[in-house]
C-alpha cells in the first residue's frame, strides 16, 4: 500500500467516517431487484473494522439515463443483511434531511446516502480542488472527521465523493482496496510474460484508451478484443460494420481514429475478431467479419474466432479479463464469453477477472474459485493493470501527505 493510509493508521472509534463504497450493482430492469449482491457483500470487511464508528456511506448506481439509474433503497436492505446491523436508509445526498441524519447518529450506526449520483456534482468534471468546494463536500465535511475509500471498482472515476472529500479530510483506504490492490500490485510487479488482456463490453470510452495505454506502456504483450470494443478495432482497421453497429460507431469518431492508429502501430499484438455470429431468422448465424454489413448487429464471436483466441489464452502467462464478448444474456450468443471464460479458467496462467458480467458468469459455471483474483472492478481493474493512474489512490495518496497518521 506505500504511501495511502490505511483504516488502522486513524482513530476513528466513535468517529464520523464517510465511507465511500461501489455497490453499482446489475439490475432487473423489470423488477428493480438486484441480480448480484458481490460487490455488497465485498464491504462486509470494511464495515467490520468500523464497527466502532459512525458511518456515513456513499455510493452510486448506474448514470443518469440509464435504465439501472435507481434509488439505494434496496441495496441498504442488503447492506444491513451483510453488515448484521441496521442501515438506515436516507432519501437525501447533502441536504438537511442527510445532515440531520448524520448528526442523530452514535457508536456503530450505519446510514445509507441516497444514488450519489442523484447531484449533480457528483458528476462534474473538475479537479480535485474544485471538487472540494461542492455543496455536497462542504455540507457534509463539517459533520465529519474521516474519509475511508473502499470503492476500487470507481477508483478511475475523479468525481466529487472519490476525490474531493480527500481534500479537506484524513482519508484511508477500505479493506476491499488494500485487498484489490495487493492482488493486482502482484501482477504489475512481476507479470509472467506473456501478458494477455481479454478487453470485451460496451463501455468503450474506457477500454479503447486502456487498449492503448497497455500496449503503449508495454503492460501488455497482445490484446484480445470482443463485444462492443471489437467493433470499434474492426471499423478502425477500415471494415464496414452492421447498420445498428455503424450507427453506434459513427457517433465516436475519435474513438476509432485512436483504434485505427493502434491498429496500425501494433497490429502484431491486437486480435480482432475474423468471424463474428450475427441473428439471422430467430437464430445464430456465423458469418466473416467482411459480412457483417449485411445484418444490423453482431452479436458474438464466431467459432473460428473463439478457438484463436483460445489458443492464445492458453500460452498465456498472465491473463486479465474484462467484459463480456458479446450479447451473452441471450440465448445463443454467449457462446464466446463462455468459452473464452473457461479457457481462461483452464489455464495455468496467474489469471484475473474483473466487472460484474464474468464474475457473475464464473459463479453461475461453478468455475469462480479457478481464478487467482477476481476483482470487484471492472474500468478500474483495466486501467489500474494498463499502467494509467487511478484517480482515488492519488487522492488518498495526497490526503496521506497533508493529514499525519496517529502516532
Ligand atoms: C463500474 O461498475 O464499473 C463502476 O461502478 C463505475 O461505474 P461507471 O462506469 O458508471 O462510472
Amino acid at each position: 500500500m506505500g504511501l495511502y493510509l490505511r483504516i488502522e493508521d486513524l482513530d476513528l472509534r466513535d468517529k464520523a467516517v464517510f465511507l465511500r463504497v461501489d455497490i453499482n450493482s446489475p439490475i432487473d430492469p423489470k423488477t428493480g431487484r438486484i441480480l448480484d449482491d458481490s460487490r455488497i457483500r465485498a464491504v462486509k470487511e470494511t464495515l467490520d473494522a468500523l464497527s466502532e464508528s459512525r458511518v456515513v456511506i456513499g455510493a452510486h448506481q448506474g448514470r443518469p439515463g440509464d435504465e439501472d439509474f435507481t434509488s439505494l433503497k434496496a441495496h441498504a436492505e442488503m447492506l444491513e443483511a451483510v453488515a448484521g446491523r441496521r442501515v438506515e436508509f436516507v432519501e437525501d445526498i447533502f441536504g438537511p434531511l442527510a445532515r440531520s441524519a448524520i448528526k442523530r447518529m452514535g457508536r456503530g450506526d450505519i446510514t445509507l446516502l441516497e444514488n450519489l449520483r442523484f447531484a449533480s456534482e457528483e458528476v462534474l468534471d473538475a479537479p480535485p480542488e474544485v471538487l472540494a468546494r461542492t455543496h455536497f463536500v462542504r455540507n457534509l465535511a463539517p459533520l465529519l472527521d474521516a474519509y475511508v475509500n473502499d470503492a476500487f471498482a470507481t477508483a478511475h472515476r475523479a468525481s466529487a465523493s472519490i476525490v474531493g472529500f480527500p481534500e479537506v479530510l484524513p482519508s484511508a483506504a477500505g479493506k476491499l482496496m488494500e485487498r484489490e490492490l495487493a492482488a493486482l500490485e502482484a501482477i504489475t510487479e512481476s507479470p509472467q510474460r506473456p501478458c494477455v488482456f481479454v478487453i470485451g463490453g460496451a463501455k468503450i470510452e474506457d477500454k479503447v484508451p486502456v487498449a492503448k495505454s497497455a500496449l503503449e506502456r508495454g503492460y501488455a504483450d497482445k490484446i484480445l478484443v470482443g463485444g462492443m470494443v471489437a467493433k470499434v478495432f474492426l471499423k478502425g482497421a477500415g471494415l464496414e460494420l452492421g447498420r445498428e453497429d455503424e450507427r453506434v460507431v459513427s457517433k465516436k469518431a475519435a474513438l476509432v481514429e485512436m483504434a485505427k492508429e493502434l491498429v496500425g502501430k501494433w497490429g502484431d499484438r491486437i486480435a480482432m475478431p475474423r468471424d463474428v455470429a450475427v441473428k439471422a431468422d430467430g437464430g445464430r448465424f456465423e458469418v466473416p467479419v467482411q459480412r457483417m454489413r449485411e445484418f444490423d448487429t453482431s452479436m458474438d464471436l464466431g467459432r473460428e474466432t473463439i478457438e484463436e483466441y483460445a489458443s492464445i489464452i492458453r500460452g498465456a502467462g498472465t491473463i486479465v479479463a474484462n467484459g463480456p464478448m458479446g450479447v451473452f444474456e441471450e440465448g445463443g450468443f454467449e457462446i464466446g464469453t463462455r468459452a473464452l471464460l473457461e479457457a481462461i479458467a483452464g489455464s495455468k496462467a496467474f489469471k484475473v477477472i474483473g466487472g460484474g458480467h464474468l464474475a457473475v458468469l464464473a459463479q453461475d459455471l461453478g468455475i469462480a474459485g479457478k481464478f487467482s483474483h477476481i476483482s470487484t472492478g471492472g474500468g478500474a481493474l483495466l486501467k489500474f493493470l494498463a499502467g494509467g493512474s487511478l484517480p482515488a489512490l492519488d487522492a488518498l495518496r495526497r490526503a496521506a501527505e497533508r493529514f499525519k497518521p496517529k502516532a
